[in-house]
Parts: structure tokens; sequence; C-alpha cells
């Protein structure tokens, strides 16, 4: 891929344009309606999927031999655009594009080198109650800003899958931002997901969004509800895994293509080997510590304060910061 051949989107009025109408899996040598059907429940749903994908996973998927997903998977290789090298010079211009969503809290934004990052997932982990949900509504709001009051003059997509939007609050913060309440409602476009495979397949739809409309973040809340409780016991971990990495690069190529943000929430887990120290972690283990360019990790300080804190992240100083959950939203 050179520099030219990449456009991305360069300011809210300018989104991405739409990519090239997408090759059904039905036009596969090899690959019929009822294997193609077979396939996409399983999360393939184009070639690029197929063209990264191993043949042994696509041949227990399709329920075909493992020469036969080879064949497959060469004919994807063939036919997708699977990219390659670009330049450094294509890089430096895409991360010039970064853009920066204030969380409203100066301390918050400071832990996160500036507010949410575009072209990036940062993950809200904590326990119940920690404002994982209050933080995806406030930026879901501030990202309706103009540039020098912190936004990007976009608008978002907000996947909640525990049924937790409140349209209250984002009236209560829009008041609080100086925007107008009912103009900031209809720039957030909400939609529950039911399961995990909606909520993957609720992503795609995002894309379609996005080709209509400036959508400069993606709020999934929560990443994992679903996964975790869809997928109990060991011998379900390795394909909740599988599943859950896919969803993640859906939706890192979401904001790479998009310029967006992408914010996902996540509840921890108790770990009983840990004597001391916080018992905790997030969900999702490695696989989410994988995807996500920023974690940060929150819990309750004395009301209305809670703790953020910075956890692994690759080029940022560890640390942490107190901000408040107020009816306004978050604060300093
Ligand atoms: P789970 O989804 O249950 O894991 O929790 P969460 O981390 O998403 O917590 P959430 O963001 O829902 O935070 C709930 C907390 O936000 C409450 O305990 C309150 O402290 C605060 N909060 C929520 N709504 C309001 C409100 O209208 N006014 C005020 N002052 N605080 C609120
Ligand atoms: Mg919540």
């Amino acid at each position: 891929m050179t520099s030219k051949a990449a456009p991305r989107a360069t300011s809210a009025d300018e989104p991405e344009p739409a990519p090239k109408p997408e090759i059904a899996l039905e036009d596969l040598p090899g690959i019929g309606s009822a294997t193609a059907e077979k396939l996409r429940d399983a999360g393939y749903t184009d070639l690029m999927e197929l063209a990264v994908a191993s043949p042994g996973d696509v041949a227990e998927a399709a329920e075909i031999g493992v020469a036969i997903a080879q064949k497959i998977i060469s004919e994807a290789r063939r036919r997708a655009d699977v990219g390659g090298f670009e330049s450094g010079a294509a890089v430096l211009e895409r991360r010039r594009r970064l853009g920066r969503v204030t969380s409203n809290s100066k301390a918050l934004d400071e832990l996160l080198g500036g507010g949410v990052e575009t072209q990036a997932i940062t993950e809200f982990s904590g326990e119940f109650g920690t404002g994982k949900t209050q933080i995806a509504h406030q930026i879901a709001v501030a990202v309706q800003l103009p540039a020098a009051q912190g936004g990007l003059e976009g608008e978002a997509v907000y996947i909640d899958t525990e049924s937790t939007f409140r349209p209250e609050r984002i009236v209560d913060m829009a008041k609080g931002m100086g925007l107008d309440p009912t103009a900031t409602l209809e720039r957030i476009h909400v939609a529950r997901a039911f399961n995990s495979n909606h909520q993957m397949l609720l992503v795609q739809k995002a894309q379609e969004l996005a080709r209509e409309k400036p959508i400069r973040l993606l709020v999934v809340d929560s990443l994992t509800a679903h996964f975790r409780s869809e997928y109990v016991g060991r011998a379900e971990l390795a394909p909740r895994q599988q599943l859950l990495n896919k969803h993640l690069h859906e939706l890192l190529r979401f904001s790479d293509a998009y310029n967006a943000a992408i914010v996902v929430t996540n509840q921890v887990s108790s770990r009983p080997d840990i004597l001391f120290g916080d018992p905790t972690r997030p969900i999702g283990g490695n696989i989410v510590a994988h995807a996500a360019t920023y974690r940060i990790y929150l819990r309750k300080s004395k009301p209305p304060r809670r703790i953020a804190r910075l956890i692994d992240s690759p080029n940022l100083p560890e640390g942490e910061a107190v901000f408040s959950l107020t009816t306004e939203g978050v604060r300093d």
C-alpha cells in the first residue's frame, strides 16, 4: 500500500470514502451458500478475515477438510486487498491526524497524554460503580465539542451491552459542557447489543453509518460482558478469546479507517492467586492487553472521587489521576 492508495479521513466534515464493495464469500471457489453461512456464523464475514485465518480454524468453522480450507484461504489472499507496506512518511502523515477528546477532567486527560486518542483503543476497567459508564457517556458528549474545547466536532456510536445508556445523563452532561442537549443526543447513535455476535455485527453497522456521518468515537460498554456470560468454563476460553480478538481487531480497523477514538469498558475478575495488592484484573487477559493502546484502571476513593491509574502503556509514564463523578458528569 502506498501513501496515495491509502486515503484517510482528514477532518470531521470529510469522512473516509466508502471502502471498495466487498466480494462475497460465495464468490470464492469451493464456497457454497451453506459453507458461507457457517463461516459467517463463526465470524468470517469478509475476504480479509479469511485471508489471515489459519486453515485449521477455517476447516473447523466450515466443517470442511483442511486442504480445502487452505485452498479457500489462498484464494482469499489473492483477491483480498491484504495491504502490506506503507512508507514511513505515510505513517507519519497518519499520526499527524491523531485527534484527542477530553474526558472533562484535566487530571485524567493528562494521564492519557492529552485526552482519549483517535486511531487507538482506550480501555476503562474497574469494579462496578467505578465510573466506566459515566466516562463513556462523558466522552460521547465531549467528542462533539469544537477542537478548541477538546472535541473533534464529531458524532458518536455507542454500543450498549448492558442497557445502561441513559439519555438523561447525556442531557445533564451536555448542559454541563454548554452544548444543546437535544442536538447532542441526535449525534449519539446508540444500539443495544443482545449478545456477542450482535455486538460484533454492530461494528459493521457502525462502518455503514461512518460513511455517512462524521463518526469520531465508538464506545463499547461493556466490551466483555456478553463474551464472559456466553463462554463459560475452561473449554470455552479459547473460542471466547478468539472471537474477542477478532472483535478488537475490527474495532482497531474502524479507528484507523475513520480516524476515530475507540473507548471500551471492562469489568474485572478476582484473582484468587494474589495475596497482596489488588486481587482483581480486567477480563480478557492478554488479548485485550495487546489490542488496547491505553488501559485505565479505575477504583473508588472517598465519594464522589475516583482514582484512575494508567496500566501498561507503551509511551506514557505510569501514573494516577483523581477525578469526581458529579451530576454534570466527570469533573476534576
Ligand atoms: P458497572 O457497569 O456496574 O461495572 O459500573 P460502572 O463502572 O459503569 O459505573 P458507573 O459509570 O455506572 O458509575 C456509577 C456511579 O456514577 C454512581 O455510583 C455515582 O457515583 C455516579 N453517578 C451516576 N449517575 C449520577 C448522577 O446522576 N449524579 C451523580 N452525582 N453521580 C452519578
Ligand atoms: Mg457500567
